[in-house]
């Protein structure tokens, strides 16, 4: 992490990840969840609670400690971002277990719709001084059967070199780093960006504050991001992650699988990676 890069604000950052979901939510349509369900659930999350509580004997100091962290949770807009670190990664695995193709891993709070579509050889919008190893990554979309899927769609977003993400740092451009890519006739892509570095999720806010009172650490491996989506195809939210990388072992937010590796080779003008997505059915 350098020092002069300005660094965006926990609640700034924060904020824009609970529009953000607030608008998906309103595209995914209503949550589908019967009273059954709603009382069985929040039920044995409540009794995991007490569980904890008459087991680790947790006293008022501790218990009014952790209502005051709650409200600063909400008040800091911090729920997207700590429910996407620390539970995401469960409820994908759920989600996973009936899935086939390339495997998923969690969506974090950091995607946004709506981004310009470019053609199948494409370089990602970025600012003309981007910093970073120039990274090439290309692939075929492929179905179950090993055919093509000509146009699919590859949704891409990533941080910048100093692990920032555009639309929740106000000091990156709108859309950097992020486009919607269109695979061509073969279902073959190549979009030309720049090696992201490792995150460090805000430090400043209520995530932040109960990760240093753990002792716990805030990173994430350095991470691309990406839904392939194709018609009559079950869409994949998932990331690629980088051999060797720093922290792929230790994610913070539990989210690495050993397929999501990538192992670019060295260019002359930086890296160069291949990676061919399969889809399902929908
Ligand atoms: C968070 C950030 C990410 O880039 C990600 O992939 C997952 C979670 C976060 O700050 O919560
Ligand atoms: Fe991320």
């Amino acid at each position: 992490m350098t020092t002069t890069t300005p660094s965006p604000t926990a609640a700034g950052s924060g904020a824009n990840a609970s529009e953000a979901f607030r608008a998906s939510s309103e595209r995914r349509g209503p949550a589908a969840t019967s009273q059954e369900r709603t009382d069985r659930v929040v039920r044995r999350v409540l009794e995991a609670i007490h569980q904890v509580v008459r087991e680790e004997e947790v006293t008022y100091p501790e218990f009014q400690a952790a209502k005051r962290w709650l409200m600063d949770v909400g008040e800091g807009g911090e729920w997207p971002l700590f429910l996407d670190v620390f539970v995401e990664h469960e409820i994908e695995k759920v989600a996973a277990r009936t899935q086939r193709g390339t495997v998923g891993t969690i969506e974090g709070p950091y995607y946004l719709p709506g981004q310009t579509r470019l053609p199948a050889v494409a370089t990602l919008p970025m600012r003309a001084d981007e910093k970073g190893d120039k990274l090439v990554f290309s692939g075929q979309v492929r179905d179950l059967d090993g055919h093509p899927l000509p146009g699919a769609e590859i949704d891409f977003w990533q941080a910048d070199a100093d692990g920032y993400y555009s639309g929740f740092a106000p000091h990156l451009p709108d859309g950097n780093l992020r486009a919607v890519v269109v695979a061509d006739d073969q279902g073959r892509f190549e979009i030309s960006s720049i090696k992201p570095a490792p995150y460090q999720i805000p430090t400043d806010g209520p995530t932040g504050a109960l990760i240093s009172a753990a002792g716990w650490h805030p990173w994430r491996p350095a991470h691309l991001h990406l839904m392939v989506r194709a018609d009559g195809h079950r869409q994949i939210t998932t990331q690629l992650y980088f051999t060797g990388g720093e922290w792929l072992d230790d994610d913070v937010a539990t989210a690495t699988k050993d397929e999501l590796v990538l192992d670019p080779t060295p260019t002359a003008e930086g890296w160069a990676v291949e990676y061919d997505f399969v889809l399902e059915r929908a």
